[in-house]
C-alpha cells in the first residue's frame, strides 16, 4: 500500500480472495497465512479478471510484497510466478512459505525497472503477464524503524532497499532549493519553499534524524491541520519516499521493461497510488494504445506508430464499496490494464510521460538510481 497516506490510520487486514489453495506443508501454510494477515492486496480481484491466469503461462509479479497477488496467480490457474522485491525484508518473509509452490514461484531480490532481464535469465521470452502494486506495503509502513510514517516515531529511513542514502541523508545534505524542489515535484507540496526554509533553519539547529522531528518541522511551517484534512507531512513524506527511492523513474523504465517482455497477448496490469504515478501510466498507455496523436497527421503512419498495446481500461479502475469498507488504505488505488499486440517494442522519451524528472546526482545528492 502507498499513497499520500504514508502515515495512514491501520485499517482492517483481510487476507486475499485467492478462492483455491493448494500444497500441505503446515508450517509453509501459518507462514504465508501470518504474511497475508501483514498486508491486504489491493484490487485483487480487479488484476486478477485483468491478467486472466487461466490462460497458463509465466507471470512476473514485480512487486511481491506480502505475496498476495503471486499466490492468487498460482492459485488461479498461472503455470508459473517470478516475483521480484527490491526489500529484503519481503523477499525473506516470502522465502518461509514459497516452497509450498515448488518451482512454480521464484523470488527474486532486486528492482522492477530490470524485469525484462530477470525474466530473460530464467530463460522466458515471453511472459503471459506483468503486475505492478507500486509504492510501499503495509509492513514497510506499520515497522516504525523503517521511517516510512510520520505516525511512528523511528531512525528517518525510507530505503525499500537495503541500502543507498536515507531520507536523513537528503534532509541533510540537500541544498534548500533541492529540497523545495523535491518537495514541490514529488510530494506537489504549494509551500514547498516554506517547508524546505523550515528543514534547513531546523537543521543548522541539530541534524533531523527521526521520523516525529522531521514531521514537527514540517507542520511548524504549515496551517494547522483540520478535521477531515490529512496530516500537514504527508505530502512532504511523500516526496522524500519518492526521491530516496527513485520511485518515479523506477515505474517509467518497469513499464518499458514490460513492453519487451510480454510475449503477443500478454496483459500489463498496474496498480497506483497517487497522481504522479497514475499519470505515468495513463501516458504510457495511450502513447502505447495508439491514442496519442503522431507528429503530425499528414505523416504516414509506420510500424514505430503501430500500438504496442490494447487498452483493457478505459479509465482507472479504483475499489468497490466492499473492499473499502474491509480495508480503508485501498482508497487511493487504481488499476489500469492493457494486452500487448505483436507490434514490435521500441524505445519512449521518458519526458514524454509526464513524470517530474529531477536529477537529484546533477543537484550534487546521492540517490538510489546510483546504489546497484
Ligand atoms: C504495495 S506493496 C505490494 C503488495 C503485494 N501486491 C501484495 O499483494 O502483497 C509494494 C511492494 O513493492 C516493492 N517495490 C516498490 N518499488 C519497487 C521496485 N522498484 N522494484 C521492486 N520492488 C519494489 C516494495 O518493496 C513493496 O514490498
Amino acid at each position: 500500500m502507498s499513497g499520500p497516506e504514508n502515515g495512514a490510520q491501520d485499517g482492517p487486514q483481510d487476507g486475499p480472495t485467492a478462492s483455491r489453495t493448494s500444497g500441505t506443508a503446515p508450517d509453509h501454510e501459518s507462514a504465508q497465512a501470518a504474511a497475508r494477515g501483514l498486508h491486504a492486496p489491493v484490487l485483487l480481484d480487479e488484476v486478477i479478471e485483468a491478467l486472466r491466469p487461466e490462460r497458463g503461462g509465466v507471470y512476473l509479479d514485480g512487486t511481491f510484497g506480502a505475496g498476495g497477488y503471486a499466490t492468487a496467480l498460482l492459485e488461479n490457474g498461472a503455470d508459473a510466478v517470478i516475483a521480484i522485491d527490491r526489500d529484503p525484508e519481503a523477499i525473506a518473509r516470502g522465502a518461509e512459505w514459497a516452497g509450498r509452490y515448488g518451482d512454480r514461484l521464484a523470488l527474486v531480490e532486486g528492482r522492477f525497472a530490470r524485469l525484462d532481464a530477470v525474466a530473460a535469465e530464467r530463460g522466458v521470452a515471453a511472459l503471459a503477464g506483468v503486475t505492478l502494486d507500486v509504492g510501499v506495503s503495509s509492513m514497510q509502513i506499520d515497522a516504525a524503524g523503517r521511517g516510512f510514517s510520520f505516525m511512528r516515531d523511528g531512525p528517518l529511513d525510507m530505503r525499500m532497499e537495503a541500502e543507498g542514502p536515507t531520507a536523513a541523508d537528503l534532509v541533510a545534505e540537500a541544498t534548500e532549493a533541492a529540497l523545495a524542489d523535491i518537495l514541490h515535484w514529488y510530494g506537489e507540496e504549494r509551500a514547498a519553499r516554506r517547508v524546505a526554509r523550515a528543514i534547513a533553519r531546523a537543521r543548522a539547529e541539530a541534524p533531523i534524524e527521526t521520523t516525529a522531528r522531521l514531521a514537527e518541522v514540517v507542520a511548524s511551517a504549515l496551517p494547522r491541520q483540520r478535521p477531515g484534512q490529512i496530516h500537514p507531512a504527508t505530502r512532504s513524506f511523500q516526496a522524500l519516499r519518492i526521491a530516496v527511492n527513485d520511485e518515479l523513474g523506477e515505474l517509467a523504465e518497469a513499464l518499458q521493461a514490460a513492453e519487451r517482455a510480454l510475449g503477443e497477448g500478454g496483459v500489463l496490469a498496474v496498480v497506483t497510488f497517487h497522481s504522479l504515478e497514475d499519470r505515468i501510466v495513463k501516458r504510457f498507455l495511450q502513447l502505447r494504445g495508439g491514442r496519442a496523436p503522431r507528429a503530425s497527421r499528414h505523416a504516414p503512419e509506420t510500424t514505430a506508430d503501430a500500438p504496442r498495446f490494447e487498452l483493457l481500461t478505459r479509465r482507472a479502475e479504483g475499489p468497490g464499496e466492499e473492499e473499502l469498507r474491509r480495508n480503508p488504505r485501498a482508497r487511493s488505488a487504481k488499476l489500469r490494464a492493457a494486452r500487448r499486440t505483436g507490434a514490435p517494442a521500441g524505445p519512449i522519451e521518458p519526458a514524454m510521460l509526464g513524470a517530474p524528472t529531477l536529477d537529484l546526482a546533477a543537484m550534487g545528492l546521492r540517490s538510489a538510481r546510483g546504489a546497484p
